[in-house]
C-alpha cells in the first residue's frame, strides 16, 4: 500500500517504518514535490494534523496522512504542547527547545509529563484519525544520544532512562507514536 507520509523528517519516517513493518511504502513531501511549509496554526494537535493531511490530499489527491507530537508537562500548564516544535522560537532548534524547557522546571518538584502523536488519515472515502500517549517525566539533565527532539529529556514511566538512552527499537515498543501507528496499521489492513 503506498500512501503519502506529509513530513520530510528523516526521524519519524524511520520510526514509522520500523513500526509499521511490511506492506507500507511511504512517500514523502519532497518526493510528491510538495516543497511549501504547511502552516499549524491551531491549539489541537488534531486540528494542526488534519489541516495537513487535507492540504496535501487536495494537492495530489492520493491517500495521505499526516501525524502531529507534542509533549505536555503538567507544571508548565501543557507547554509546549502544540508547540513544540518552536517552543524557543525561530528557527526550530531541539537544543534550545530542551534548554527552555530545563530552565523552566529548574527546581520544580513535579515533573509529570506526556508525548500525544495524533494521526490524520484523509483518503477520497473520507478522513480519519488516530492518537497515542506515553507518559512519563521531564529528566533533571539531558542523557543519551539516540532519538530526536525532546528525547533527551523524557524518562517513559517503568524506565529510569530517557528515550535517548534507548536504542529505537525500545522506544518503539511503548512510544506514543507506537500507540498511534499501531491503530492505524490495523486500520489500514482493514482499509
Ligand atoms: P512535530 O510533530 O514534528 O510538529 O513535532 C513537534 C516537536 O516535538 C518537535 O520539536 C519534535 O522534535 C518533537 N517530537 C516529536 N516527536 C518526538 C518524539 O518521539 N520524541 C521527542 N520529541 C519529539
Amino acid at each position: 500500500m503506498e500512501l503519502i507520509f506529509c513530513t520530510n523528517n528523516e526521524h519519524k519516517i524511520q520510526e514509522v517504518a520500523q513500526i509499521m513493518g511490511e506492506g507500507f511504502a511511504f512517500l514523502t513531501l519532497k518526493q510528491v514535490n510538495y516543497l511549501s511549509e504547511i502552516p499549524e496554526p491551531f491549539d489541537t494537535l488534531e486540528a494542526n494534523s488534519a489541516t495537513k493531511a487535507n492540504t496535501v490530499f487536495f494537492y495530489c489527491n492520493k491517500n495521505c496522512f499526516a501525524e502531529d507530537t507534542g509533549l505536555f508537562i503538567e507544571s508548565l500548564n501543557g507547554d509546549p504542547g502544540v508547540f513544540s516544535a518552536r517552543y524557543a522560537g525561530e528557527p526550530a532548534s531541539s537544543k534550545r527547545n530542551i534548554e527552555l524547557v530545563l530552565s523552566k522546571m529548574k527546581g520544580v518538584e513535579n515533573r509529570r509529563a506526556f508525548f500525544k502523536t495524533v494521526i490524520t488519515l484523509a483518503t477520497p472515502q473520507g478522513e480519519w484519525q488516530f492518537a497515542g500517549t506515553c507518559k512519563g517525566r521531564i529528566a533533571l539533565e539531558i542523557a543519551g544520544q539516540d532519538g530526536f527532539g525532546y528525547d533527551p529529556i523524557f524518562v517513559p514511566d517503568g524506565f529510569d532512562r530517557t528515550f535517548a538512552e534507548m536504542d529505537a527499537a525500545a522506544k518503539n515498543t511503548i512510544s506514543h507514536r507506537k500507540r498511534a501507528f499501531e491503530q492505524f496499521a490495523t486500520f489500514l489492513k482493514q482499509y
